[in-house]
């Protein structure tokens, strides 16, 4: 039986590429980068070790990728080890005045409930220092329209799996967003019509 804790996500393996370009164009050269809903951790090591100027810090809300995040992050020396954040809770375990200079989180707000993308937005907006990105990736509707038939199937499997879950409009997303200080800056198409975008932390 193997021991190998590292989970393997063939989806991550194929995107890492195109998310870690727009990274590089947005990420800003130095400091702290906050991860949320790190999965397996096959992205933070891969960006880790591709932007080694940058300070990682892996989270998610399930402690049982934890051993994943660390075993595929075990020989970077700029990836702390992953802290449990639920990013539908009110409060984050972060100490007191902790700051990032930007966030990403890949694959998350529509495979959870509306609340974890509004405590996302929460959270970001209290921990993100002025002008830093927060980088979300993943499918988005446009203008509450799907952009494309794939979207709107992969919409309903996930509603029949959770009907709080979902593909979330971009605007909707932005409206919220923008309530708390985040300001959308960029939207990259992706391959298999998904979206990189991108907000920026206003002026408190
Ligand atoms: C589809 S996986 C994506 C993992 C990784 N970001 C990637 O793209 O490979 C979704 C991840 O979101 C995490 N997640 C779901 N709800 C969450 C929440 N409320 N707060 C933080 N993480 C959450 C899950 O535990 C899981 O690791």
């Amino acid at each position: 039986m193997s021991t190998d804790p590292r989970l393997d996500y063939p989806a991550t393996q194929r995107n890492r590429e195109v998310i870690l370009e727009v990274l590089r164009e947005v990420l800003p050269e130095q400091g702290t980068v906050l991860e949320l809903a790190s999965g397996s951790g096959q992205h933070v090591a891969f960006f880790a070790s591709a932007l080694p100027q940058l300070r990682w810090q892996p989270s998610d809300h399930d402690a049982s990728v934890f051993a994943s995040i660390a075993a595929w992050t075990d020989d970077l020396g700029n990836v702390a080890a992953p802290v449990r954040i639920d990013a539908a809770s009110p409060t984050w375990p972060l100490n007191p005045g902790w700051a990032c200079d930007a966030v990403i989180c890949a694959n998350m707000i529509h495979i959870s409930p509306w609340a974890a993308c509004l405590g996302l937005l929460d959270g970001v907006s209290q921990c993100l220092r002025e002008a830093g990105p927060l980088c979300l990736y993943g499918p988005f509707m446009r203008g509450g329209v799907h952009t494309a038939p794939s979207n709107e199937g992969f919409d309903k499997s996930l509603r029949a799996r959770d009907p709080r879950w979902g593909v979330r409009d971009l605007d909707e997303v932005a409206r919220a967003a923008t309530r708390r200080g985040l300001v959308l800056d960029r939207v990259f198409e992706m391959p298999a019509n998904n979206l990189s975008v991108v907000f920026r932390r206003v002026k408190r």
